[in-house]
């Protein structure tokens, strides 16, 4: 399980890089298309994150932040792409994304599934 939410946050976080791209670019359907395949994504990382909690015997508290952190940052990838169709600012949310992807990242390989990177 840990495997792939860890293969649908990655590949997402790709295709979001390359969504704005295509956007950048002028490719508006691509765009479009990578919007929709994303929400997709979106739904499994969740549904795997969902998942993982379930797997548990005891939920603590860093948990709840990390699967709270985990939508907030899922939440940001939505808004930069629907502000950014709109071609409004998006300065604010890119703040929040960077502070987000760096917190789910570091409490994500802090608690004891999977990789456990920062023992503490
Ligand atoms: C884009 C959003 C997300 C990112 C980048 C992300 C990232 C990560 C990372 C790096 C890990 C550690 C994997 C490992 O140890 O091998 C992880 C584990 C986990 N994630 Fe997420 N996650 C996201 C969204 C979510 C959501 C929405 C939930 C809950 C609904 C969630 C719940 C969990 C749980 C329960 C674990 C297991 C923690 C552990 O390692 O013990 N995540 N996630």
């Amino acid at each position: 399980m840990v495997h792939a939410h860890m293969t649908a946050w990655f590949l997402a976080l790709v295709l979001f890089f390359v969504a704005l791209g295509l956007h950048k670019s002028g490719k508006e359907k691509g765009f479009k298309v990578l919007k929709m395949i994303l929400r997709v994504l979106y739904i499994l990382i969740i549904a795997t994150g969902v998942g993982l909690l379930l797997s548990l015997s005891n939920i603590s508290m860093m948990y709840i932040l990390k699967a709270a952190v985990g939508v907030w940052v899922i939440a940001m990838l939505e808004m930069i792409l629907g502000r950014t169709a709109k071609r409004e600012s998006t300065k604010v949310l890119w703040i929040q994304f960077i502070i987000a992807i760096l917190l789910v990242l570091y409490l994500g390989f802090s608690l004891p599934l999977g990789t456990y990177l920062f023992k503490g």
